[in-house]
């Protein structure tokens, strides 16, 4: 029998790290530490070892379509294939940033990085296999406050097009300075990182129909306030706290759990109900500032 595999993107440190971490103590098979940073990386695997724990380290830039190649030959060439993949690795930018550049870099690592891996990497996960994109409460429907978009986002013919379109409405909108802030939640705080992270959880719905044909389930999830450097150390989960359901995702859910938005306590939300108030609340960080005076 062919040996199991486990990859997590992102993970040389936050939650990403603590899930290649409790992988390794329950996972029967190798569990990859990936990392766009060769030293960042092996420093993480290092710490591992120390504790008992012995991932596999390979580099992996999501961003980077020649980084995510040679991550697939890699793979190919050793296991031929993966049982587990959680796309984890993320950035969050600025909070009230519209900078063109900045936020076409944050799409491209929330949400064009996915499409990278749907065509390099998606092929070589295993019949029954199970995929976990790692979105945010920022990716929930609610986010939007555009009715076009929430229509055409909601609509059940939905395809990666229609995503793509949606990304690029925002940032042409944000390059011609016509970006209006109440096209989404919150005054518009963390645009660019909304925009992915909702265009990342709309296309796990559309992954998981084309992955239906080969029983694999894909789904994404928020995995709350978590104290990691995206939030400079701010939330109310620790990373190893917060990485309890994404693992509970990929090994014990029922496999019948599929295309779902899931909140970080593990119940399935409905990701179209766009008048809830899952959408992120920037006063929910903000309360967790500890006071200066
Ligand atoms: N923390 C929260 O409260 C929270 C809330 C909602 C959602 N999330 C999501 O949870 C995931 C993990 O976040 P975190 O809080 O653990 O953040 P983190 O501590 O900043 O870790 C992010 C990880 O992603 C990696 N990364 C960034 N760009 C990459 C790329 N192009 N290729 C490969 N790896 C890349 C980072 O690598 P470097 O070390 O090289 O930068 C780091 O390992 C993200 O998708 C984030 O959006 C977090």
């Amino acid at each position: 029998m062919s040996t199991k595999v486990a990859v997590v993107t992102g993970s040389n440190k936050g939650i990403g790290l603590s899930i290649v971490k409790g992988l390794c103590k329950r996972f029967d098979g190798v569990v990859y530490l990936t990392s766009r940073d060769e030293s960042r990386g092996k420093a993480a695997v290092e710490n591992l070892n120390a504790e008992g724990l012995f991932p596999e380290f390979h580099l992996l830039d999501i961003a980077d379509r020649k980084s995510v190649e040679r991550f697939r030959d890699h793979i190919k060439e050793k296991y031929d294939g993966i049982d587990i993949l959680i796309n984890n690795a993320g950035v969050s930018g600025g909070f009230i940033s519209t900078h063109y550049d900045e936020c076409k870099s944050i799409i491209n690592i929330n949400f064009n990085s996915i499409l990278i891996l749907e065509e390099l990497i998606f092929p070589l996960v295993r019949d029954n296999g199970r995929i976990l994109n790692i979105s945010s409460d920022c990716g929930h429907l609610s986010n939007i406050r555009n009715q076009y978009w929430i229509e055409k986002l909601s609509n059940i013919d939905l395809n990666m097009d229609d995503i793509v379109q949606f990304v690029d409405w925002f940032l042409q909108s944000v390059k011609d300075n016509t970006f209006n802030k109440e096209d989404l939640a919150d005054g518009a705080t963390a645009a660019a990182y909304r925009v992915a992270k909702v265009a990342l959880s709309a296309a796990t719905i559309v992954q998981q129909r084309e992955l239906d044909k080969r029983n694999i389930s894909i789904n994404s999830m928020h995995p709350g306030l978590v104290r990691t450097d995206m939030t400079t150390g701010i939330g109310f989960y620790s990373a190893d706290d917060a990485a309890k359901t994404p693992i509970y995702l990929v090994l014990d859910a029922p496999a019948s759990l599929k295309g779902a938005y899931i909140w970080h306590d593990g119940k399935v939300v409905d990701w179209y109900d766009y008048k809830s108030d899952y959408y992120f609340k920037i006063s929910t960080v903000l309360d967790q500032v500890p006071n200066k005076d």
